[in-house]
């Protein structure tokens, strides 16, 4: 299983140490793969920390150029050199605030391959979308759209993250039930346009307001890999807690 933790814009790089300190000797107790997504100025310290741990750690976002005329971004071979193995790409928090659209994440995505990162991209609908049953159509058009010109073999280092928009930061959670229907959604759109195969091992996470009390029923979804957790990361004590629940 994946654990995946979304740092969102928090923590200093002190702060980030702190929690560490915590985190990182208990790791080894845990078989699940963590992923910790920091902010860039935590990248450092959070390499430096989690050395020779199986912890890896992720971004939140790349620049879709590679280098250049493009103050204040950093590219996925910065972050490759950087230490970083994973990158969330499409986050619902970009796409609405800073307004990134299907045609950049989809050169995120390629950039971040090309320099052997691992993409998580995010994908849900939002809470009117799914009261008008847009949800499959949303799932689609978001993979799809995403995922143009990539070869099968480069599913291997792409991970789909479900967030229903509507879920994230809320405390509303989906039926486990309604989970495995998202995922059988996502698991159909790649049968469709790659193979069934492709379609069956594609990995995919549910995120959305898990946190320590809920994690145990939300990780009864037999169609997810994992989850992506937000707020609920940022204490050390409700990570281990989520952490040891979903140990198996
Ligand atoms: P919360 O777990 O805080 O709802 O955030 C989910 C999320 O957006 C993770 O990427």
């Amino acid at each position: 299983m994946k654990i995946i933790a979304n740092f969102k814009m928090n923590k200093t790089p002190f702060e980030t140490k702190e929690y560490l300190m915590n985190i990182v000797p208990k790791s080894k107790d845990f078989n699940q793969e963590i992923i910790l997504c920091l902010p860039y100025t935590s990248i450092a310290i959070g390499k430096f920390m989690t050395e020779g741990t199986s912890i890896k750690i992720g971004a939140q976002n790349l620049c879709e150029e590679e280098e250049g005329h493009s103050t204040g971004e950093i590219s996925g071979r910065m972050l490759k050199d950087a230490g970083v193995s994973y990158v969330l790409v499409g986050h619902s928090e970009r796409r609405s605030k800073f307004k990134e659209n299907s045609k950049a994440l989809n050169k995120k995505i390629k950039s971040a391959l090309k320099n052997g990162l691992n993409v998580i991209l995010c994908v849900g609908e939002t809470l009117a979308e799914r009261n008008t049953l847009k949800t499959a159509q949303v799932l689609k058009d978001e993979i799809e759209e995403a995922l143009k010109g990539l070869y099968e073999n480069e599913l291997e280092n792409i991970t789909i993250a479900y967030e229903p928009i509507w879920a994230i930061g809320s405390g509303k959670t989906l039926a486990v039930k309604e989970i495995d229907m998202a995922a059988g959604i996502i698991r159909k759109v790649i049968t469709n346009d790659f193979s069934p195969s492709a379609g069956e091992n594609i990995s995919i996470v549910y995120g959305g307001s898990v946190n320590s009390k809920n994690v145990g029923q939300i990780s009864k979804a037999k169609k997810i890999n994992g989850l992506l957790i937000g707020g609920a990361c940022l204490d050390e004590s409700s990570f281990l807690q989520i952490l040891s629940t979903t140990n198996h």
